[in-house]
């Protein structure tokens, strides 16, 4: 296993996944356990492409329950069709929203998150997990992440 990723800082943001997403896919190759996994991509993401807060929310009884994450502590429990997150849930498509203040129902865990991407993972045709990915900035997220972060989203559901 690889012990240190290898990103260059001031790469365009399309460079730094291109370079971060196979280094991911090594990373949990091998590896059988998924909150091992989920905790070293939430970090490799997190530390990687510098966003302020990364984490998964894994689909548990009807409810979306916090999971392995990097940043400020967050809400633990999240149901479906409420916030961003229960949303992308309840419509199973990548959410990106621009200013977290202008989505209806946005739960706020950090007065500091600006904008967000919320992603969808299936097992058997349902959602089993959502990863999150917060800026503190504004307008931060665009089809550029959509891309890299949906093919992610493909590595992740093999370890589902
Ligand atoms: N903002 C999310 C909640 C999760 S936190 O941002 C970590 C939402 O509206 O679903």
């Amino acid at each position: 296993m690889a012990e240190e990723l290898f990103i260059t800082e001031s790469a365009p943001k399309a460079e730094k996944y291109k370079s971060l997403i196979p280094q991911i896919e090594a990373l949990v190759t091998g590896e059988s356990d998924l909150v091992a996994n989920l905790a070293n991509i939430a970090s490799a993401l997190k530390f990687g492409m510098g966003y302020f807060w990364v984490g998964f929310y894994l689909v548990k009884n009807d409810e979306l329950i916090l999971g392995p994450f990097q940043g400020p502590i967050a809400c633990t429990r999240i149901a479906k069709g409420r916030g961003v997150c229960g949303t992308t849930w309840a419509e199973g498509k990548t959410l990106i929203v621009p200013n977290v203040d202008e989505f209806p129902g946005h739960i706020a865990c950090s007065s500091d998150s600006k904008s967000e991407i919320v992603l969808p993972a299936f097992k058997n045709s349902e959602v089993a997990l959502i990863l999150d990915v917060d800026s503190d900035q504004l307008n931060d997220f665009d089809e550029v992440d959509r891309a890299y972060l949906e093919d992610l989203m493909r590595i992740i559901e093999k370890l589902l």
